[in-house]
């Protein structure tokens, strides 16, 4: 009896981290990436003035130009219509959701895929 009390006590962390870390595997989210999360809401919201040639501001029309330029992107999304430098430029700000989309990209770890 007792050498099973001790198997048990010596088993017992182990079957608690099975049990805690497949539950975390459950609640964690898929990341976000480039092209299926960012790339569509970019061009949906930035075009056409950041898509050359169309457009002769500040190139956002690729992965690379997207991600170096995360912080200012973030930035300008967060100020507020009639802010200067509020963006997107002469249009409604855009909704919260849509916002966090960028933010948790970063968070995420900025993937293209
Ligand atoms: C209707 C045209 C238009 C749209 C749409 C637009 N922008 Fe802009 N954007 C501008 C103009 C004009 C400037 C230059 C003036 C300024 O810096 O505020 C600019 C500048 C910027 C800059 C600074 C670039 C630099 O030179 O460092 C960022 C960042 C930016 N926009 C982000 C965005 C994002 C993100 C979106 C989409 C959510 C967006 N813009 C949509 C016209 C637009």
């Amino acid at each position: 009896m007792k050498k099973l009390c001790v198997l048990l006590l010596l088993a017992a962390p182990f079957v608690l981290q099975f049990c805690s870390s497949s539950k975390n595997a459950v609640k964690a989210a898929p990341k976000l990436t480039y092209t299926a999360n960012v790339q569509p809401l970019v061009v949906a919201n930035c075009s056409p003035c950041h898509f050359p040639p169309k457009g002769n501001k500040k190139a956002f029309d690729t992965y690379i130009a997207v991600k170096g330029n995360i912080d200012s992107l973030i930035e300008r999304v967060n100020r507020n219509p009639g802010d200067k430098g509020f963006m997107p430029f002469k249009h409604p700000k855009l909704a919260d959701s849509t916002i966090n989309v960028l933010v948790q990209w970063k968070k995420d770890g900025l993937l293209e895929n």
